[in-house]
C-alpha cells in the first residue's frame, strides 16, 4: 500500500526523510510503527532518530485519527473568548484529553492555533464543519450529533500492522 512512496526517492538519502514520512501519512492517516522501521531502513537511519523527527513536527501523527476529528481553536482571539472552557467541556463530554482518540475510535480531540475564523471566535471544527461563537452549553448537542456520523477521515487506511493484528488475534 505504501511501497510506491519508496520508488520516488533514492535509497540511503536522509534528506528525503520528511517527504517519505509525509507520503506514508498520506496513505495511512498516521505513521504506523512497522512502516517507520521500513523508512528508517530505507534512509539508513536508526529508528529512534526517525521517531525523533516524527515526534518533533506537529504535522505527524503516531496514532490513527478517530472517525470524527474535533479541533478546538486555541489562538488568541478564541482564547480571549473562553476557548479554554470549551476545550474542558469537550474533554469532559468525550472522556478524553486534547491530543487523544476515544477507545471506540469515534473521536479525536485536538487543539490548533488560529484556524482563520477569528470573527466568529471561539471556534471549533468537527471534521469539515465550523461551529462559531460557540458556548459551553452547545457542546453536548454537538457531540451527540456526531455520535452516529459516517466515517469522515479520508486517508485513514488500515495499516499493515493493524491488519496483521486483526488477523492473528
Ligand atoms: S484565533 Fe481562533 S479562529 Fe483565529
Amino acid at each position: 500500500m505504501h511501497k510506491h512512496i519508496f520508488k520516488k526517492y533514492p535509497a540511503k538519502d536522509k534528506s528525503n526523510l520528511i517527504a517519505l514520512l509525509q507520503g506514508v501519512q498520506e496513505v495511512y492517516g498516521y505513521l504506523p510503527e512497522g512502516v517507520l522501521q521500513e523508512v528508517a531502513d530505507f534512509v539508513e537511519m536508526p529508528l529512534s532518530r526517525v521517531y525523533g523527527v516524527a515526534t518533533f513536527y506537529n504535522q505527524f501523527r503516531l496514532t490513527p485519527l478517530g472517525e470524527n476529528v474535533i479541533r478546538v481553536c486555541r489562538g488568541t482571539a478564541c482564547h480571549v473568548c473562553n476557548s479554554a472552557n470549551i476545550l474542558f467541556s469537550l474533554e469532559t463530554a468525550l472522556g478524553i484529553k486534547a491530543g487523544q482518540t476515544s477507545r471506540d475510535k469515534k473521536y479525536t480531540l485536538e487543539t490548533v492555533a488560529c484556524i482563520g475564523a477569528c470573527s466568529i471566535a471561539p471556534v471549533i471544527t468537527v471534521n469539515d464543519e465550523y461551529f462559531g461563537k460557540i458556548t459551553v452549553k452547545e457542546i453536548p448537542n454537538i457531540v451527540k450529533k456526531f455520535i452516529n456520523a459516517q466515517k469522515k477521515v479520508p486517508s485513514a487506511a488500515t495499516a499493515p500492522a493493524d491488519k496483521e493484528k486483526a488477523g492473528v488475534e
